[in-house]
């Protein structure tokens, strides 16, 4: 999507260990006109797959996740990170494992919220390791719900993320993707489309 790649030229920020900084307009701050084009372009995609829920994971897959929800007329669910004092019971959970930060964290997601009727898009932020997405696809096996899909803003196809997600046969669609970041340079996948 020429948009993003234009936005993370012009504020994207490489930093050491092949993380890219963009919280000029998805992790921190964020841009609702460039959400609200992303999350459009979800919906094109993944259009003809009958999706009945969006899922994603807090925090920074909600603002993508809410957008694509918004075209697609359909609730929009996000695993928490912390089990809050009203959710407590009749919860599936996964383990996620960070390698960007070395610790596991679960998350979770009610049972009254996914069913084995849901046709579920995953979005997400970023894809690294495929951690957060393997957590989600986990908890959608639990639930017997059953995947459309993986839409993810910007996929880092440098690392092995997109081979777990392919080794599930689920079709997954990235709006950016980036080959390598190199001495402070984001190098994006050449298109073929
Ligand atoms: P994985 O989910 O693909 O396995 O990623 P990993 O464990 O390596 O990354 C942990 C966190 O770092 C995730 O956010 C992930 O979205 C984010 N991340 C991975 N690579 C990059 C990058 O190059 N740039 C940025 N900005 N983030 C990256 P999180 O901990 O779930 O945090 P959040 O959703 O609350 O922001
Ligand atoms: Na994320
Ligand atoms: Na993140």
């Amino acid at each position: 999507m020429k948009l993003l790649e234009d936005r993370i030229k012009k504020d994207g920020q490489v930093l050491p260990g092949d993380v890219l900084k963009v919280d000029n307009f998805l992790n921190h701050q964020v841009d609702p006109d460039l959400m609200f084009a992303m999350g459009e372009e979800f919906a094109r995609l993944f259009q003809d797959e009958k999706i009945t829920k969006v899922l994603t994971v807090e925090s920074s897959g909600i603002a993508p996740a809410i957008l694509t929800g918004l075209q697609l007329h359909v609730p929009v669910v996000f695993a928490r990170k912390h089990k809050s004092l009203t959710l407590v019971n009749d919860l599936y959970t996964s383990t996620v494992y960070s390698y960007t930060k070395k610790v596991s964290n679960e998350i979770s997601i009610s049972k009254r919220f996914l069913d084995a009727d849901d046709r579920v898009l995953i979005i997400d932020d970023f894809l690294a390791n495929g951690q957060a997405v393997m957590g989600l696809i986990d908890i959608c096996e639990q639930a017997q719900a059953k995947i459309e899909g993986v839409g993810i803003v910007i996929e880092k196809t440098f690392q092995r993320g997109h081979e777990l997600i392919a080794e599930h046969g689920i079709r997954l669609e990235s709006l950016a993707k980036i080959a390598a970041l190199e001495d402070g340079k984001v190098v994006f996948e050449k298109q073929n489309n």
